[in-house]
This record gives structure tokens, C-alpha cells and sequence, in this order.
């Protein structure tokens, strides 16, 4: 089982390119299904992530090629519409491709989708979306069948109660293949949202509406192929971000919008990092021990993202002063909390709170990945820890990092993957 072993307590200093978005590339190669012909998408991470869904595309009869951040995906020679289990547990994104493949092919058979250990996830409303759209899906045995023959689907009004992002990038797909107008009510604002609506459009399709709650699709309009740039990943950028105000230092992010980080920056900005921004950049500066700040709540963008919760927390179980922290979004979602009290973190769990105080330093321990973004809060807890952590159960980080240790070595990190 490989690691990561790092050296704690070195400054991190100078540039790095954030790589594409893990959330919003998923919808957008399982959008590449919705037209015969060539797709091409750059700035495509490397991620475990990304290979489970090209093989997903393989194995529907898609032509993938990869050539470094750019995929070439032509679902011209589309023949089937089952997902094996095999395929659809390595994530739960997965079931995105219920959408795309309803809106090509008007049927879908999947079993239930895998993905991180954050408590229940369920997709009912995934299901009850498609369904509003005219979809007959059948649950048996751990399978989804899914037929939506074509004429009884038909773009609606359909409402969401909580503003799920995969449910509504699901309608969003689905739609498309729906003659008729369809409004999801209710929607997701994510940026990840924006950049599928950005990337449909470029296909041709009459799609509004996505970055506020009610996205609107004009469905059943010809597609075509189109070529894409990925917007730069938010999530990673707050990591590497969390990783520099824990070690300390300087250090520049290129390739991410600082408007789609205003919550985490306003965090950093107010536990004592310098920030600096531009259109596509951000510059952190932090000397000096992290404070305290005022209670952390996790929400729907644009709130405070349940994804970057364990990072920023990491950071601050290192600094000094209290910070209550709120998870909103999903149950399970302190599983890293036992495994910072091993490096010294002084962290009370009272249900969805969790009380942080800083211990001033933390230390090395032999720490395991619970989860994605767990695994990179136990990094960054690492660069800023006093002594030797080994990080292990690499394959979580593996799902949403691209060369997260020569990366964070770039910047003067002291971590090396043990195989
Ligand atoms: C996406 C992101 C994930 C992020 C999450 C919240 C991707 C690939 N993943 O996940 O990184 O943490 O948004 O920002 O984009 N829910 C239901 N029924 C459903 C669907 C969701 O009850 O059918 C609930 C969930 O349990 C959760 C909440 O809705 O409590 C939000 O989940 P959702 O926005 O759907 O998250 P994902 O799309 O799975």
C-alpha cells in the first residue's frame, strides 16, 4: 500500500497552474454521449475520476483519446445503454450518465451509483426529476432500468427541494433530449452548473438560466459537437491554498476564477492570510500562526462548500483560537476529525458541529484517508505539523488530485510517495 510521507514545517513558496475541474469535467464528458461526432476537451484532469468515466464511454462504444489535458470523445458509434456494477461503484457521479443516455437513446440501464462514504447519499431526486420529465424507471434488484420512449418525454416545469447539483445537472442533460421547454425550479447555482450550461451551448442547445435557482432548456434542438475548456478546479485551489496558510509562505494559483472562491478566501482573509486576485489568479500570503474565525457553515454555493470544510479545517487545527464549524450538506462528513486528533488536533463533535481550537502545532502520526477530500485535509495537516506524517489510502486523493504530491514539492513541500 503506497503513501505519502511528509516532512512538516517547510514554508511553501512560488506559482502553480490549477488543474480542470473534477466536477465540472464528469457532466461534460457524459454530455459528449448527447451527439454523434468529435468532442474536444481541454484542460481534462488525470484523475481516477476521470479514467472510471472514459471507460464508462469505452465501454458505450465512444471513441476516447487522450493527449495530455485534451479528450477526444466521439459517441458516434454509441451501441449500448447499460452501465455494469463493476463500473458505476468506482463513483458516484456516475449516475449522470442516466441523463445523457435517456436524452440520446431515450433508455438506460445502471445499477446504483458508488462513490465517497458521506453518509446516506441518495438519488431520489435524480429519479424524481427524470421521471417528471416522462422517464419510466424501474428499481430492481440493485438496478435502475430506465426507457423513456421518446414520445413520452416531453420538457416540464419540474422542482427541486433541496438544490442538489447532480440532480439538476441530471434534468439539465435529460432535458436536452426532451422536446419542449423544460424549467428545473430550484436548481443548483454551482459553478461547475454554469460551465456544463457553457459547454451544452457550445453544442447547440438552448440552455439558460444556470448560476441562479431556475434553469431553463429549450430540448429537442439538433447538437452538434463542439470544443471546451474546462474552468480551473475550485476545490483543488482551496487545497493548495489551505496548504500554504497551514505550512505558511507565499504561494500564486493561475487556471481558477477567485469568484468562485469567495467563501473559502473570506475564511483565509479573515484567519490572517494576505490575499491578492486577479481574473484568473490568486496570491496567498500567510506568516504568522492562522486565528480563529467566526463559525464556518457549509451551504450551497455560494456558501461555504462542504468540500473544502475538512481543508480549511486541517489548516486551523494547526493555528491558533477557536472556529465552530457547521456541515449542512452531508451527514458523515467528520470521518478526517479522529484522524487529526492523531497529529495532536483538539477537535469536539456535537452532530453536524464541531467545535476546532487551535493547538498552536500539530504533529506527525501515521494517518489514513477517510475519504477525497479528507485525505487532502490530512495533507495539509501534515505541511504545517511539527516532525514526519504518513499519509495512506492514497487512491481517495487519487479521485480528485492530479500530481498532488509533485505539485505541493513544486512549492517547496517536503513529500514524496512511498510505493
Ligand atoms: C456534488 C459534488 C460533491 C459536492 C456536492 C455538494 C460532483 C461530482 N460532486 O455532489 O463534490 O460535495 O455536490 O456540493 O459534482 N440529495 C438527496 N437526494 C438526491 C440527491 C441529493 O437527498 O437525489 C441530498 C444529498 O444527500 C446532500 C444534498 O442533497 O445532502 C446535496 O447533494 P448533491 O448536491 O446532490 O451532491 P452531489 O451532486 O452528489
Amino acid at each position: 500500500m503506497s503513501y505519502y510521507e511528509i516532512q512538516g514545517g517547510r514554508p511553501l513558496s512560488g506559482a502553480l497552474a490549477v488543474h480542470g475541474a473534477k466536477n465540472s469535467v464528469l457532466p461534460i464528458l457524459a454530455a459528449c454521449l448527447l451527439v454523434s461526432g468529435q468532442n474536444v476537451i481541454h484542460n481534462c484532469p488525470d484523475l481516477s475520476d476521470v479514467s472510471a468515466t472514459l471507460d464508462i464511454l469505452r465501454l458505450l462504444g465512444c471513441r476516447v483519446e487522450r493527449e495530455e489535458d485534451t479528450v477526444t470523445i466521439d459517441a458516434s458509434g454509441l451501441n449500448r445503454w447499460d452501465i455494469p456494477e463493476y463500473l458505476m461503484r468506482e463513483m458516484r457521479s456516475s449516475v449522470i450518465f442516466l441523463g445523457a443516455l435517456l436524452a440520446r437513446l431515450g433508455t438506460a440501464e445502471l445499477s446504483y451509483p458508488g462513490g465517497c462514504e458521506l453518509g446516506p447519499r441518495p438519488i431520489d431526486l435524480h429519479l424524481s426529476t427524470l421521471r417528471a420529465l416522462g422517464a419510466e424507471i424501474l428499481e430492481e434488484q440493485g438496478a435502475l432500468c430506465c426507457r423513456g420512449r421518446k414520445k413520452s418525454l416531453q420538457g416540464r416545469e419540474v422542482c427541486l427541494p433541496i438544490p442538489s447539483v447532480g440532480a439538476t445537472e441530471n434534468a439539465m442533460l435529460a432535458a436536452c433530449g426532451c422536446p419542449g421547454l423544460t424549467t428545473i425550479v430550484g436548481a443548483a447555482q454551482e459553478p461547475e452548473i454554469v460551465d456544463l450550461q457553457n459547454f451544452l451551448q457550445a453544442m447547440g442547445a438552448q440552455v439558460r438560466g444556470a448560476g441562479t435557482p431556475t434553469v431553463s432548456i429549450q430540448g429537442g434542438v439538433p447538437l452538434h459537437p463542439a470544443r471546451y475548456r474546462v474552468m480551473g478546479d475550485r476545490i483543488a485551489a482551496a487545497t493548495y491554498l489551505c496548504a500554504a496558510a497551514a505550512a505558511q509562505g507565499e504561494v500564486e494559483l493561475t487556471g481558477v476564477s477567485p469568484d468562485t472562491l469567495t467563501a473559502v478566501l473570506a475564511c483565509l482573509k479573515e484567519a490572517g492570510c494576505v490575499l491578492r486576485t486577479g481574473s484568473d489568479r490568486i496570491a496567498l500570503t500567510c506568516v504568522g500562526p492562522l486565528r480563529g474565525i467566526s463559525a464556518v457553515r457549509t451551504a450551497p454555493y455560494p456558501g461555504f462548500p462542504t468540500d473544502a470544510q475538512a481543508i480549511l479545517m486541517a489548516a486551523l487545527a494547526g493555528g491558533e483560537g477557536a472556529t465552530l464549524f457547521e456541515e449542512n450538506i452531508f451527514a458523515s462528513r467528520y470521518r478526517h476529525v479522529d484522524e487529526l486528533r492523531r497529529m495532536g488536533a483538539d477537535i469536539q463533535l456535537a452532530g453536524r458541529a464541531a467545535m476546532v481550537s487551535g493547538v498552536g502545532r500539530l504533529h506527525g502520526a501515521a494517518v489514513r484517508s477517510t475519504d477525497l477530500r479528507g485525505g487532502a485535509a490530512l495533507v495539509v495537516a501534515a505541511l504545517g505539523a511539527e516532525g514526519t506524517t504518513q499519509v495512506s489510502e492514497l487512491r481517495h486523493i487519487r479521485r480528485g488530485y492530479q500530481n498532488l504530491d509533485r505539485n505541493l514539492r513544486s512549492l517547496g513541500a517536503e513529500i514524496r510517495e512511498i510505493p
